[in-house]
């Protein structure tokens, strides 16, 4: 896809890593747009025949850069702040193609997807309900809604990141989603335009997805039995990717399920990925800095380099495992090295136990970065946060400068 090997030269498409570390400096992320856009057509392909709408889920990786190219491909866009919506209707999304998530939204994002015309709120709890009436009311507007349903569905996935279980804050079980879509329907200021949910990222399996899908078919019926039809069905993002030897989901054995499932139905489906769009087009290209071999027997290898838990926390807060490798393979002897940032903190590392031969300067690449890599970077240390860099074909740009430390210290005064 978008990373291979030219003369023992690891290239983003058709650009050297080691030309775009000199150019830009060290840290910084990478992305290869060619791999976005097949995973894209990928999932697509994966769902021909199903009327359908992928609507990104914008927080895996937000940059202006990759919102634009995918709103050219017709993406709608998942969100969940009022600041995501912004950053859509920059990168000249479609607000129509917008679908709102998230357990709080304050009134003044509920306002903001108001004025917009978003296509629809995907309400989280009655309370949430009552106040999106109440500002569509203000506003003289209807607001759209879909309902987030709970299903109680076991992901299989780290805690963290698990989101389907009734013990989770999101949506609300299935009786509960009933009364809402009730509400909602009888409401001048509400039009009820689906059903959705969410259950959890990097998934691997398709049978929890299969299972959510079968529990809101089931309420699509009951309310059919009540008079209320709904236009979309969208179950949400959440398709694993392979981060190293494990699987990645099977994305068309998931749009087989879907097909048949929604094969007799006038219901659109809309999907939320995100991670399964970005993850592998993204690198984070960092410099070993010093080498601390282990001094005796028992201690361990350290590679220092100059990207840390700031630039990404995944290590550090999921125990996620990302391949590390060298931009330009190393001929000498290999160790089990710990690749650690400059951070004052232990749970500071990129990779534990990694088996490479490592020099000073050396360029390394650490893969599958391109979601929840740079949105989730910091300032921690007061560490400036990375360049972001697009690759397409032979040209790169830079999509995002690397902070200074006067962006940093800007807001701040002494009171
Ligand atoms: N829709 C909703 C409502 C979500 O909450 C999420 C992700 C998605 C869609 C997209 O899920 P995806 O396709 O990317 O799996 N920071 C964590 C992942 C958090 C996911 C949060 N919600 C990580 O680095 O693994």
């Amino acid at each position: 896809m978008g990373y291979a090997r030219r003369g023992g030269e690891l290239c983003a498409e058709g650009v050297p890593l080691e030309r775009i570390a000199t150019a830009v400096g060290t840290p910084v992320y990478v992305y290869s747009w060619r791999s976005v856009h097949e995973q894209y057509r990928r999932i697509e392909h994966a769902l021909a025949g199903v009327d359908h709408r992928i609507c990104y889920a914008v927080k895996a990786n937000s940059n202006l850069a990759i919102l634009a190219r995918l709103a050219k491909l017709g993406a709608g866009f998942d969100i969940v702040s009022g600041g995501e919506l912004e950053r859509v209707l920059r990168a000249g999304g479609d607000p129509k193609r917008v679908v709102f998530s998230g357990v709080g939204k304050s009134t003044a994002d509920i306002d903001f997807g108001i004025k917009c015309g978003i296509d629809a709120f995907n309400v989280e709890s009655a309370s949430e309900l009552a106040r999106l009436e109440a500002r569509a009311r203000l506003h003289g507007c209807t607001a759209r809604v879909s309902v987030r349903v709970n299903p109680d569905v076991d992901a299989n996935t780290h805690p963290y990141i698990a989101t389907g279980l009734k013990e989770s804050k999101f949506g609300v079980p299935p009786a509960e989603a009933l009364e809402l879509f009730s509400r909602a329907s009888a409401s001048p200021d509400l039009a009820v335009a689906g059903i959705d949910c969410h259950i959890g990222s990097q998934i691997a399996d398709v049978e929890p997805f299969e299972a959510a899908l079968t529990a809101l078919l089931r309420l699509v019926d009951v309310l059919g039995g009540e008079g209320i039809g709904l236009d979309h069905i969208d179950i949400g993002g959440g398709f694993g990717v392979a981060y190293g030897n494990e699987p990645a989901l099977d994305l068309d054995v998931l749009g087989e399920v879907i097909r048949r499932s929604l094969a007799e139905r006038r219901l659109q489906l809309r999907i939320e990925p995100g991670r399964s769009l970005v993850a592998d087009a993204g690198v984070l290209l960092t410099r070993v800095e010093y080498l601390k071999p282990a001094p005796a027997p028992g201690h361990r290898n350290f590679a220092v380099v100059d990207a840390a838990m700031n630039d990404l926390i995944r290590p550090a807060l999921y125990q996620a495992w990302h391949a590390v490798e060298p931009v330009l393979a190393n001929s000498g002897g290999t160790r089990q090295w710990d690749i650690v940032g400059p951070v004052c903190e232990s749970g500071d590392f990129l990779a534990l136990d990694r088996e490479l031969a490592l020099n000073e300067g050396d360029l390394l690449a650490v893969r599958t970065a391109g979601a929840y890599g740079f949105v989730q970077s910091s300032n921690y240390n007061t560490r400036p946060r990375a360049a972001e860099v697009l690759v397409d074909g032979e040209e790169f740009a830079v999509v995002r400068r690397r902070e200074t430390i006067s962006d940093v210290l800007r807001p701040e005064t002494f009171g």
